[in-house]
């Protein structure tokens, strides 16, 4: 019976026990801070990898963990009859840092299991959503799938990357060695969200994203502000005035050709987004009410289809306690810019450090850092796995899969399009109010448990 197993129901305590620390629960596991983005964590990046590795071979992969120039990457195959598909999953094991630690209502490498509201289990740490929980729910489909038939419905490669949210710096190297052996006829990607707690979906279009550092430097030292204060030129001023100077009163970006390459988006599609009705409390639960960025504009034109710049840290002078004079020698922020459309990653970087060049005195100096640069990614709204995928989604959640956005940015998709030639279908489970990249992340164990059930339903239905 192919459907026994959609009602099998599959334990919390084993699925968080393989994926974390969580006490009284699964005791022979360690937690793993694999934070991509700060170096003191790359002996934690390769364990995880090492510990995906062990997890899929336990379910007859054959996975290895291979080395790169930044974090390891693990590739694993499994066999599947002759003739069927070959897919490849993807997710990544590496997560954002997790300060400001202090927001946190428990140790985000303890995830605890809560119930938020009756019935309504969570389980709270960094990368629960995004994206350690959300890449379980591919492999313990496999696990299920295997324990009841014996074996899977296709052949199944995973790509699991440890730099996702760093910038990917080794992903483009690896890929371009590693071609033949990961081409398949279709990518899975476990990585986005629903459009609300009742509703799968189908995510079609990423926003891309340049990343970019800037340190403003003035006097060769700090100096007191009193003696200097007046003459000297402070580097968090010039800093800030020109950060000030990139948004216009009606929220748009002011830097020269930041807007080439943006399309209108079709009159068709935006009714598509007028019938899935406003997003429920998106503002709202966050404790906002006035949309802010470009005038006239719905909140999903804004964060799907328009681009944005956004300073995302900014370092200078003195933080400390108390109070002290300086007037700093050097200020730094650190900016992404969320691309849409055809805007050219590499084009905005340059745009943005001109920007800047303009705009400082001669005696200061501005220096650059590159943080990552992808494009923006829009799939095909009629690809035959978006129907067989949505068929299954609807199956196991009740209700039509809906074809959405994301205003995020997961760079592989676009190289596995330009390198590989293999589309992309990107179906996750994570929910508005999982707290991704922020204190108190959380997963919803339903999430989960349907997320699993829904992988096995499209892994049938892709091989029917
Ligand atoms: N899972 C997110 C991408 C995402 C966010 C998809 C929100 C859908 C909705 C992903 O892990 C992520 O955060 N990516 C980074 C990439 C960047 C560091 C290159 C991002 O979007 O900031
Ligand atoms: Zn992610």
């Amino acid at each position: 019976m192919r459907d026994q197993y959609h009602e099998q129901p599959i334990s919390s305590s084993f699925w968080i026990g393989r994926i974390f620390d969580v006490p009284n629960l699964d005791s022979g596991h360690q937690s793993i801070k694999s934070i991509s983005t700060d170096p003191a964590f790359a002996a934690d990046c390769r364990k995880a990898a090492e510990w995906l590795a062990g997890a899929l071979a336990e379910i007859g992969f054959s996975a290895s963990v291979r080395d790169t120039i930044g974090h390891p990457m693990v590739v694993a195959h499994h066999d599947g009859p002759e003739g069927a598909p070959h897919v490849l999953f993807y997710g990544h094991y590496d997560v954002q840092p997790v300060d400001p630690i202090e927001l946190w209502d428990s140790d985000p490498f303890a995830p605890t299991v809560t119930e938020l509201s009756p019935g309504r289990k969570v389980i709270t740490g960094r990368g629960t959503s995004d994206d350690k929980g959300q890449l379980m729910t591919f492999v313990e489909a496999c696990r299920a799938y295997k324990e009841t038939h014996g074996a899977l419905p296709c052949r199944v490669s995973i790509l699991f990357e440890g730099e996702e949210e760093s910038g990917s710096i080794s992903l483009q190297p690896f890929l371009d060695a590693n071609a033949e052996e990961l081409k398949a006829d279709l990518a899975l990607v476990c990585d986005t969200g629903m459009w609300d707690a009742d509703t799968p979906s189908i995510t079609v279009a990423l926003r891309g994203l340049t990343g970019e550092e800037v340190t403003i430097k003035a006097a060769d030292c700090d100096l007191h502000s009193g003696h200097y204060g007046g003459n000297a030129a402070n580097p968090i001023h010039v800093l800030t005035s020109i950060l000030g100077e990139m948004h216009d009163a009606d929220g748009r970006v002011t830097i020269p050709h930041f807007y080439d390459g943006v399309h209108e988006t079709p009159d068709h599609i935006k009714a598509d987004w007028e019938a899935l009705g406003p997003p429920k409390g998106f503002l709202e639960d966050i404790g906002l009410s006035i949309p802010s960025g470009e005038r006239d504009r719905s909140i999903l034109e804004r964060c799907w289809t328009r681009p944005t710049a956004e300073v995302n840290g900014i370092t200078g002078g003195y933080t400390g306690e108390g109070f002290k004079t300086v007037i700093p020698a050097e200020a730094s922020a650190k900016v992404s810019f969320r691309l849409v459309g055809d805007q050219d990653p590499l084009a905005v970087r340059e745009n943005f450090r001109d920007f800047v060049k303009q705009r400082i005195p001669a005696d200061c100096t501005a220096e650059f850092t590159e943080h990552g640069a992808s494009g923006a990614i829009q799939l095909s709204f009629d690809a035959p796995e978006i129907g067989k995928a949505s068929a299954a989604l609807e199956a196991e959640w009740g209700k039509p899969a809906a074809v959405i956005g994301m205003g995020g940015s997961i760079p592989i998709v676009g190289d596995f399009q330009s390198k590989l030639g293999m589309n992309s279908l990107l179906v996750g489970y994570a929910l508005e109010d999982d707290r991704i990249h922020s204190p108190n992340e959380k997963y919803d164990l339903r999430s989960f448990h349907k997320g699993v059930r829904s992988w096995i339903r499209i892994l049938d239905a892709l091989t029917a």
